[in-house]
């Protein structure tokens, strides 16, 4: 199977989404341009939901994914809750009709005025990634005459077996607390008087193929939460994170049912609700980005193809060698050739596949595969590029859900001194 299959399907030789083609989506709003399934996006939050069924629990979807407002509408519409990582993500959930009181906060560097905005809120969570936020937390709160309602992030020293950036559970990380501290960090937050421990969580890393290293992470974190209890600390929820893995090319994807029942079974009979914070899995089969090649070029021991979308629209394969599955819209009968598939940013790494066997004609549409999770949300300007328009498509109803910026955007903050 494709990755984004069955949502995204061949129709007589041309790609489709839903009941669409994707190149009617392409004139009527040009490319670049992201293309998400509202399909897709459900059936992944559906598989993650159902089979949690009878076990009190919380998606808090990441929305660091893909933050765009339809996104995250859809999913408060389906119960989800959110897991951010900045003020302007609480105020997007909040745009889009997240509940505040699903919304768990992490980060290694919460601001003051993010901390007050999400107190003021009334967040279901902080996740505390070091003692120092704690006690900055616990004095915002006195401020404003409120309780903080907090989790450690425990950094359980487990190595994720994924690419090198996206790793966070290792002792060498940024990330959340030390095993070996996390107690005296309960034990403090109880002492404070503007603080409520309401749970416990880690997050290993991103990208996560082999469900071992998270299962392994889930004992580490329950096991410290049993002797909290002996301790007297009593949690009412705990999060494994997110990170579960999606197919970009020829990886198999966890099964996600038998991933949070395995989870749900390690909690047990403990009185515990669980929470996730899945992204990448929610969104990233869910989403390609369409795009136009401008010319085909044949250059020393290589062939080309130029396309209309750059490292700026999806910095993925630049920045992580990421592999995208990349196909030809429509089909052609003739025989493929192989191309480096490239942008038109002045960069080296605006290469977007290599090696590519490809039958593509100058003007063709291409698909970039599995690009709905940190696609459109890393994208930049870079080159003065105007980001990408997304559209949403829902059975055969095409909604655009971000217009394309126009150039004058771009620069519209800027001033040019006497
Ligand atoms: N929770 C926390 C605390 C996180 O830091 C992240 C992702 C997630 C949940 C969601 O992880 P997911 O389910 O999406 O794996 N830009 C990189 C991925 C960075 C992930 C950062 N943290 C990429 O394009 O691969």
């Amino acid at each position: 199977m494709k990755p984004g299959e069955p949502f995204f399907h061949r129709r007589a030789g041309e790609l489709c989404v839903e009941d669409v083609a994707l190149c009617t989506i392409a004139q009527a709003h040009g490319t670049p341009c992201y293309v998400y399934s509202r399909a897709a996006l459900e059936a992944a939050y559906r598989s993650f939901d159902s089979a949690l069924r009878g076990r009190a629990h919380l998606l808090c979807y990441a929305v660091k994914a893909n933050s765009n407002l339809a996104i995250l509408n859809l999913f408060a519409r389906l119960g989800a809750g959110f897991d951010i990582v900045s003020g302007g993500e609480l105020a997007r959930v909040l745009a889009a009709g997240g509940r505040a009181d699903r919304i768990v906060f992490s980060g290694v560097g919460k601001s003051e005025n993010e901390i007050r905005s999400a107190l003021q809120a009334g967040i279901k969570c902080f996740n505390v990634e070091s003692e120092s936020e704690l006690e900055r937390i616990d004095q915002i709160a006195g401020s404003m005459g409120r309780k903080a309602l907090i989790s450690i992030r425990v950094n359980p020293d487990i190595d994720a077996r994924t690419h090198a950036h996206i790793s966070t559970g290792k002792k060498e990380s940024k990330f959340g607390i030390p095993c070996d501290h996390v107690g005296a960090a309960y034990r403090r937050a109880a002492e404070l008087p503007h603080i409520e421990i309401v749970g416990i969580d880690c997050h290993i890393g991103s990208q996560v193929i082999d469900p071992a290293p998270l299962l392994d992470s889930m004992d580490r974190i329950l096991g410290l939460a049993d002797e909290l209890a002996e301790q007297g600390v009593k949690l009412k929820h705990v999060s494994n994170g997110g990170g579960i893995g999606i197919q970009y090319r020829d990886e198999v994807a966890m099964d996600i049912g038998a991933y949070v029942r395995a989870l749900s079974a390690k909690v047990g009979a403990r009185d515990m609700e669980l929470l996730l914070e899945p992204g990448r899995s929610l969104v990233g089969n869910a989403g390609v980005l369409v795009t136009r090649v401008e010319y085909l070029k044949e250059a020393g021991a290589k062939r080309f193809a130029v396309i209309d979308a750059a490292m700026n629209d999806l910095a993925r394969p630049a920045i992580y060698g990421a592999w995208h599955e990349i196909v030809a819209v429509k089909s052609r009968s003739q025989p493929g050739l192989r191309y480096d598939i490239v942008g038109p940013v002045c960069e080296s790494t605006d290469k977007l596949g290599e090696d590519r066997d490809l039958a593509i004609e100058q003007g063709d549409l291409l698909a970039i595969l599995s690009a709905g999770a940190y696609g459109m949300a890393m994208a930049s300007n870079y080159n003065t590029r105007p980001r990408s328009a997304e559209v949403l498509v829902d059975g055969d109803a095409i909604h655009l859900i971000r217009s394309r910026e126009s150039i004058a955007e771009l620069f519209a903050h800027e001033r040019i001194i006497a």
